[in-house]
């Protein structure tokens, strides 16, 4: 579990500013769900077999003697919540993200903690394979917004229906029977309860038993094939650059259909950046219609691992000033006038020229205001940008904020 340190949080802003931009531009509101369940819900939710389930869980007994959990995802909450707030009685169609903590009990490790952040969205009340590529667009657009889309990868597949994918399954289960030997001891159990868990497991020997195991595609029915082929032509038609990968299975068990994950080079061995998919049933299996609905969620970790030392430019000014008393007078006038007009200032009293200077570079101010005696006696203020190297400019005193104000948002 991490500090999210001041110099951090300015990126951690970015993501989540960008996030509310995007998202509202494909008609998504914002819901707020609270951080801890019924354990009840994860466990009807997410799937027995999972590792998510089995091993990674913060559960424990309240004072009222009811096990509770802390949300491991958030999937599961958002449609308790559509469901006890009865929203899609209100309207058939509901978009909804939300941003904050989850909690798993991993092993810790770069990339992976146990209190993590997620970007999470979910789309509820259409079934139509478009909505699919929508939603599969919108996560593109958040990631190559912020990360630029050269190193990511969009990975799809489809996992089939209730329809076609017991008749997977059930070829996957012979082959997997073939090579139970060189199964670490979860799969071989997942085997019989799970087989497509197998698929995912992390340990080299099973990843290695597995190749050369029945492809999903080659068993999907009509129905399910014509959905996936018209989601593939709608991301290119929202330009989406994708990969198909048949061998992509998630990690959670309520996936039916259309399933994703966007990678990044640059991460190491913990490379999604985001991951999700359909769930059909899901809704009618926690109590709510029959209703599908498909959504994704971003680590917010891994994001801002990969936005590295990127500086943000803050909208405000610096104010460099000469250690002597009028001058300083002075400065704090222009100070109070500025801030009063809205702008942030800061300035760095009793330090050297040089040491200003750089304190309003590392803070990441695009401009200073230089205020010295030369200045005063002048009743002018010298301009430095920051940014671009041009020659520093003169400015009247009293055209102060008419020549800043515009050079804040330029
Ligand atoms: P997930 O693949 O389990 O999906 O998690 C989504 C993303 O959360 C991962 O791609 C990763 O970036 C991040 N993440 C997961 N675990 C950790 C961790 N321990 N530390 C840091 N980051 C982590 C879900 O959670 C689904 N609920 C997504 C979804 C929404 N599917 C449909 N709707």
């Amino acid at each position: 579990m991490n500090d999210i340190l001041p110099d951090e949080a300015a990126k951690w802003r970015l993501v989540e500013d960008a996030t509310r931009t995007i998202f509202s531009l494909y008609g998504f509101s914002e819901l707020r769900p609270p951080v801890m369940e019924r354990t009840e819900l994860f466990l009807r939710g997410i799937g027995d077999d999972t590792d998510v389930v089995e091993k990674q869980m913060y559960t424990f007994i309240d004072k009222s003697g009811d096990s509770v959990t802390l949300r491991p995802e958030a999937t599961a909450c958002v449609l308790r919540a559509v469901i006890e707030h009865g929203l899609l009685n209100k309207d058939p169609i509901v978009k909804l993200y939300s941003i904050g903590p989850m909690f798993r009990y991993e092993r810790p490790q770069k990339g992976r903690y146990r209190q993590f952040h997620q970007i999470n969205a979910e789309r509820l009340g259409e079934d139509g394979p478009l909505a699919d590529a929508e939603t599969l667009a919108m996560a593109y657009n958040l990631a190559s917004s912020i990360l630029g889309s050269d190193v990511l990868l969009m990975e799809v597949n489809s996992l089939g229906c209730k329809q076609c994918r017991p008749v997977f399954q059930g070829a996957l289960q012979r082959f997997l029977a073939s090579r139970q030997d060189n199964l670490c001891g979860d799969c071989k159990r997942r085997m019989n309860t799970n087989p497509l868990r197998v698929l995912d497991c992390k340990v080299p020997a099973c990843k290695e038993a597995v190749q050369g195991a029945p492809f999903i595609e080659e068993h999907l029915c009509e129905d399910c094939r014509t959905h996936y082929a018209t989601v593939l032509t709608g991301l290119s038609a929202f330009g989406v650059h994708y990969e198909k990968n048949p061998r992509l299975v998630r990690g959670l068990d309520y996936y039916t259909r259309t399933t994703f994950e966007i990678t990044a080079t640059g991460l190491g061995s913990q490379n999604a950046i985001a991951g999700g998919g359909r769930y059909d049933d899901l809704l009618n299996i926690l109590g709510g219609p029959a209703v599908g609905g498909i959504g994704f969620a971003f680590g917010i970790e891994r994001m801002i691992m990969l936005m590295g030392e990127r500086q943000e430019r803050v909208k405000g000014c610096f104010v460099v000033t000469q250690a002597e008393p009028r001058v300083e007078q002075a400065a704090l006038g222009l100070m109070t006038e500025l801030r009063a007009a809205g702008i942030r200032v800061e300035a760095a009293f009793g330090k050297s020229f040089k040491a200003q200077m750089r304190r309003a570079d590392k803070a990441g101010y695009p401009f200073c205001i230089i205020i010295g005696a030369t200045e005063v006696d002048s009743s002018t203020l010298t301009v430095k940008d920051m940014i671009n190297d041009v020659p520093q400019r003169t400015i009247k005193r009293q055209d102060a904020l008419e020549e800043i104000k515009p050079m804040l948002f330029s």
